[in-house]
């Protein structure tokens, strides 16, 4: 992916996983969250990749990462803030910008090459699926009304933008001290578009202990 930078945002403390360490941290068999995240971007040959980690862990990741064009940085407080950590180390001739998280650590590879493509002066692009459950709007116990699924989708990551414009989204954002749900929000706020392909369902999120047991029952059936 010529001119494409991949910031993985891994700074999170992952306390609904429970796991005992921060999330990017926590192994699915031999190997971590984090590196499992890894291998998925670097498989599909970005320019650089930027990996946000929590303050203090910078050596080891640097040690496991080894020579590859990956650049580490500490994250911050907020996954905003951890997202624009990574901003700051963009390299020279960078075009389009993905953020990933590390916990969609199973991403199949081509996820990102197809979000890359589809990035376009103006607009950017996130990977999402139809949604499969029936929804409804709550309020404390009632059940207020039914949402009609057909005009949903549930977002995943990595989330493509072009550089200069996502950039300016996240000064404007940080002058504005407000912090948006996703990438998307943000970039859409700022007067970008957004449009969608569609994402995997390997890319789900590890939130909790049980993504943990399917992320290894995944791989242990994979490795068989
Ligand atoms: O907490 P959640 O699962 O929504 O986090 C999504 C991603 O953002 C994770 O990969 C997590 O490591 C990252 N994150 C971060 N810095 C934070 C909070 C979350 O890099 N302060």
């Amino acid at each position: 992916l010529a001119r494409v930078a991949v910031i993985i945002v891994a700074a999170g403390s992952g306390t609904r996983l429970a796991a005992g360490a921060p999330k990017a941290f926590v192994p699915l068999g031999p190997r971590t969250i984090l590196e499992h995240a890894l291998e998925g971007v670097l498989a599909a040959a970005p320019s650089q990749v930027i990996l946000v980690v929590p303050a203090g862990r910078e050596a080891e990741v640097s040690a496991m990462a080894g020579d590859g064009p990956v650049q580490i940085v500490p994250g911050g407080d907020t996954r905003q803030h951890s997202v624009a950590a990574g901003l700051s180390l963009l390299a020279d001739g960078i075009d389009a910008v993905l953020v990933h998280d590390a916990a969609r650590a199973l991403t199949p590879p081509a996820q990102f090459g197809a979000v890359a493509t589809a990035v376009r002066p103006g607009v950017g692009v996130i990977p999402a699926l139809p949604v499969v459950d029936t929804l409804k709007r709550v309020h404390g116990e009632d059940v207020v009304a039914p949402v009609d699924r057909a005009e949903l989708a549930a977002a995943q990551t990595p989330q493509g933008f072009p550089r200069a414009e996502l950039v300016a989204a996240y000064a404007r954002a940080a002058d504005e001290g407000v912090e948006y749900t996703d990438d998307a929000a943000l970039f859409a706020a700022a007067g970008g578009v957004v449009r969608h392909v569609l994402g995997s369902e390997e890319a789900f999120k590890i939130t909790t202990p049980h993504d943990l047991e399917r992320a290894r029952m995944i791989l242990s059936s994979s490795a068989q």
